[in-house]
C-alpha cells in the first residue's frame, strides 16, 4: 500500500496471502496490497486510476453486489466463487466485502480475495505425485523383467547368428531382425522407465532455454505463433539445461500437435504462448517454496480430451495413434528431479501446461 492515509496497518496488509483491494463509494481503487498487484496483474500505481469493473470484467453479479453493499452497509462474503480478470484469466477465489465508514471521508469497501489452490487442485496435484511414483514403481519393475530375458534372446540371437555364417549359409536377415527388435524393445523400456542421468545443474536462464525451443519449433513448423510474455526479472533456474529444453520441447510439440496446423483455414489464429512469472510461497507436493519459476505453455488448440486428462503423466497414453504416450511422463519426471512439477488446466481453445520449479535452491 502507499497512500499514507491507510498506513497504520501497512505492514500486516502487506505481508498477507490474501489479496486485499480498498475501493471508493464510486468503486474506484483506492490502494491494493502486493498479494492483490500479482492477483490481478497490475502495480498499486496502475491499479488506482482505475474503476473495480476495469480489473473485473463482465461480472455483473459481483458488481451489483458490490454497489448494494454500499447501500446497505452489510458486508458479504462469497465462497467458491469465480471472477474473470481484466487479464482474461478465470480466477477462483473465496471473497469478501466489508464496509468501512471512515468519517470525514465516507464510505469504502475493502474487498479481499483469497485464491482458491483450491482442496481440488491440491489433491490433483497429490494425485498428479501418487499416480505418477504409483506407475514409476510398477514400470520400474516390469521393465526389469522383461528386459532379462530380452538379453537372452538378443544373446541366442547373436549365437545363432554366428553358426548361419559358420555353416555358409545367407539367412542372418533373420537374426538381425531378432537382434533389432530386442534393441528396440529395449529402448522403448528405458524411454518408459524415464531418464536415468543424474542432472548436472548449473545456473541457467530459463528464457535462454525457452527461446530456444521457440526458435526450434519454429523452424519445424512453418505457419505457427508463438507470443513470448516473460518477466525479465525471474532470477536463474538450477538446472539441468538439456533436461529443461527437453521439457519445454516435450509440451511444446503437443501443443503443436494440439493445434493440427494442416487445417489451412483457421491455421493463422492458432498461437502459442510462453509465459514466465515469479510466484512467492508456492506449495509443491508436501514442501511449501518462498520463490517458484512459473512458466506456462499455452495454447488454443482443441485442448486434452476428457478420457485422459486424469491420467496424461501415465507413460503410455496417448490421444494419437502416433503418439508413444511418453513425452509427458518423461518431462514430468525431469521436472521432478529438480523438486518440480508439471500440471496443466485444459478446455477446447484453452490448455495451458505449467511448469513449476523451485528457486534459489542451490
Ligand atoms: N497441449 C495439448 N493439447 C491437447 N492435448 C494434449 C496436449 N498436450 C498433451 N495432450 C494429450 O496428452 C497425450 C499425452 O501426451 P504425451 O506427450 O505424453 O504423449 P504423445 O504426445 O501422445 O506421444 P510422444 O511420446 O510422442 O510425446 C497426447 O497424446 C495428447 O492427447
Ligand atoms: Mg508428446
Amino acid at each position: 500500500m502507499v497512500s499514507s492515509e491507510y498506513n497504520s496497518p501497512q505492514t500486516i496488509i502487506d505481508n498477507l496471502h490474501s489479496a486485499v483491494i480498498v475501493i471508493g463509494e464510486n468503486l474506484q481503487v483506492v490502494c491494493m496490497n502486493p498479494a492483490a498487484e500479482m492477483l490481478f496483474h497490475i502495480s498499486n500505481a496502475r491499479a488506482v486510476t482505475k474503476n473495480i469493473r476495469e480489473l473485473v470484467i463482465n461480472e455483473h453479479e459481483f458488481f451489483d453486489r458490490l454497489e448494494r453493499s454500499i447501500i446497505s452497509s452489510h458486508p458479504y462474503t462469497v465462497y467458491d466463487g469465480q471472477l474473470r480478470l481484466h487479464h482474461h484469466k478465470v480466477v477462483d477465489v473465496d471473497y469478501s466485502v466489508s464496509p468501512i465508514q471512515f468519517q470525514d471521508k465516507g464510505m469504502f469497501l475493502l474487498l479481499e480475495f483469497i485464491r482458491l489452490k483450491t482442496q481440488h487442485k491440491l489433491s490433483q496435484e497429490n494425485s498428479i505425485l501418487s499416480q505418477y511414483e504409483a506407475s514409476k514403481s510398477l514400470l520400474r519393475g516390469l521393465a526389469h523383467e522383461i528386459k532379462n530375458p530380452l538379453g537372452g534372446i538378443r544373446g541366442a540371437a547373436q549365437l545363432l547368428e554366428r553358426e548361419i555364417k559358420d555353416e555358409g549359409s545367407d539367412s542372418t536377415q533373420l537374426t538381425q531382425i531378432i537382434i533389432n527388435e530386442a534393441d528396440r524393445l529395449k529402448n522403448l523400456l528405458d524411454r518408459m522407465v524415464g531418464p536415468k542421468d543424474i542432472p548436472t545443474k548449473n545456473d541457467v536462464n530459463i528464457h535462454k532455454i525457452l527461446e530456444h525451443v521457440r526458435q526450434l519449433v519454429l523452424a519445424e513448423n512453418n505457419h505457427l505463433t508463438i507470443a513470448a510474455d516473460y518477466d525479465p526479472s525471474l532470477p536463474d533456474l538450477h538446472a539441468d539445461e538439456s533436461m529443461m529444453i527437453q521439457v519445454i520441447l516435450n509440451i511444446t510439440r503437443n501443443a503443436v500437435t494440439a493445434l493440427d496446423l494442416s487445417d489451412k483455414k483457421t491455421a493463422d489464429r492458432k498461437k502459442i504462448t510462453f509465459r514466465t512469472r515469479a510466484q512467492r510461497n508456492c506449495k509443491i507436493g508436501s514442501h511449501t517454496y518462498p520463490l517458484v519459476a512459473r512458466v506456462d505453455i499455452k495454447d488454443n488448440g482443441s485442448g486434452v480430451s476428457k478420457e485422459i486428462q486424469e491420467k496424461i503423466f501415465m507413460p503410455m497414453i496417448t490421444g494419437h495413434a502416433e503418439g508413444t504416450g511418453l513425452g509427458l511422463s518423461i518431462a514430468q519426471s525431469l521436472v521432478q528431479q529438480h523438486n518440480g512439477l508439471i500440471e496443466f488446466t485444459s478446455k477446447p481453445g484453452e490448455t495451458i501446461f505449467t511448469l513449476l520449479l523451485p528457486l534459489n535452491t542451490h
